[in-house]
């Protein structure tokens, strides 16, 4: 298969763009990570870990002890994910027809200035790309059916999806300029995003207020369960989704948010006890016999539990409408039928989702080695 040719595999192809600017054209190539130098290099380059993106936060030790095969440009690595995000779902005139891998590796950015810290670009491809380039990796590359919170005028198709992110604003915007214009497509919807300070522990607080990403397979074993395709390729799905949380949220008081979303505000903390970082114990009860994670809270609707599947990684981004409060949604998972399973759910029953409107979604298949 043409993404199997030796040294055109992504890592390949990486390397030898660092050596010969350009000059390797590889099937496959799905990503890039930047060095600080601006060279572009692989995430496990080097012996050094490419911690501290975000220098005000140490990443936690799990993160940093990662396997180097688990360390992925823009979805595991950098531990603490970027402080900007540009998101662009492209469309490509005639795409059926063309070698979308070789114009993708082809369209490498070109190198940012060092205060843009690790820049990543991951690029995804629709479904009906995959299923022709991939048949057997891609198998259960899908679109998205419609959910219950879907604005009228959803957004949704196009050819690929390119997510770039980098410690400036600046730098995400050029390098995703680069790769668009490169690719010669045309911008179906975009969005920047961005992620407040991190917190000891990585995560972030979103235009909510509250802590986001918290819950999240960190570990080489998480990573192959609910992540990866499997453990030779570790191709993943990409779910994207625009959504915006209407004012009436947050102008509720805060203990009212809490039990919405079944964690403290201002820590993180689960309402069922522990720290900011620990799971939400799902059968806590209060002394008069309730429970502490609300039936209709979002933690407790969105537990993978429930559906009998392995995590989704969720490495999400604010970002301010008018009105309200904006997260771009950004999961990777093995399967889109976990973010199906898990939407359905919230859809039924979730005092967060409940506020919450979406009007630009996709999901697409990003080949791995
Ligand atoms: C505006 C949209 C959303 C906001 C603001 C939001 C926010 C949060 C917050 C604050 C948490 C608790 C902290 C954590 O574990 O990270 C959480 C957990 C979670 N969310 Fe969301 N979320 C949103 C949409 C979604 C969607 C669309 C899905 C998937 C369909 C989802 C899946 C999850 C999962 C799986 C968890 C972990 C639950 C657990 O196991 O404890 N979220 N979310």
């Amino acid at each position: 298969m043409a993404d199997e040719t030796p040294g055109t595999t992504r890592r390949g192809f990486v390397v030898g763009a660092a050596a010969a600017a350009g000059a390797a054209v590889a099937a496959g190539a799905t990503g890039w990570l930047l060095g600080r130098d601006g060279d572009p290099t692989t995430p496990d380059a080097g012996s050094s870990p490419v911690a501290g993106s975000s220098p005000d936060a140490a990443p936690s030790p799990e993160t940093t002890a990662l396997p180097a095969a688990h360390r992925r440009a823009g979805i595991t690595w950098p531990p603490v994910p970027q402080r900007h995000l540009v998101l662009r779902v492209l469309t490509i005139d005639g795409a059926a027809g063309l070698d979308l891998p070789a114009l993708v590796a082809a369209a490498a950015p070109a190198p940012q200035p060092a205060d843009a810290g690790e820049v990543t670009v991951v690029v995804g491809y629709a479904p009906v790309h995959a299923l022709r380039l991939w048949p057997e990796r891609a198998s259960a590359a899908s679109d998205l059916p419609a959910f219950a919170n879907d604005a009228a005028g959803m957004i949704s198709g196009g050819d690929l999806a390119v997510q770039v992110c980098a410690e400036t604003a600046s730098g995400a915007r050029d390098a995703a300029d680069g790769v668009v214009a490169a690719l010669g497509s045309q911008v179906l919807w975009e969005q920047t995003g961005y992620r407040d300070a991190p917190t000891p522990h990585g995560t972030a607080r979103t235009s909510t207020g509250f802590v986001d990403g918290i819950v999240n397979p960190r570990t080489a074993e998480l990573l192959e369960a609910g992540v990866w395709t499997d453990a030779v390729h570790r191709d993943t799905h990409l779910v994207v989704r625009r959504m915006v949380v209407s004012a009436d949220f947050g102008a509720q008081p805060v203990e009212a948010q809490e039990r919405a979303i079944g964690r403290s505000r201002s820590t993180g903390a689960p309402l069922s006890g522990g720290g900011p970082d620990d799971d939400v114990d799902l059968f806590a009860k209060t002394a008069d016999g309730r429970l502490r994670t609300p039936t209709a809270s979002h933690a407790r609707r969105a537990h993978p539990s429930h559906i009998g599947r392995p995590l989704m990684l969720r490495r999400s981004y604010s970002f301010d409408p008018p009105v309200g409060a904006g997260l771009v949604f950004v999961a990777c998972m093995n399967d889109p039928q976990t973010f199906v399973m898990t939407q359905r759910r919230l859809d039924e029953m979730d005092d967060l989702i409940a506020h919450t409107r979406t009007d630009a979604s996709g999901c697409f298949f990003v080949p791995g080695e």
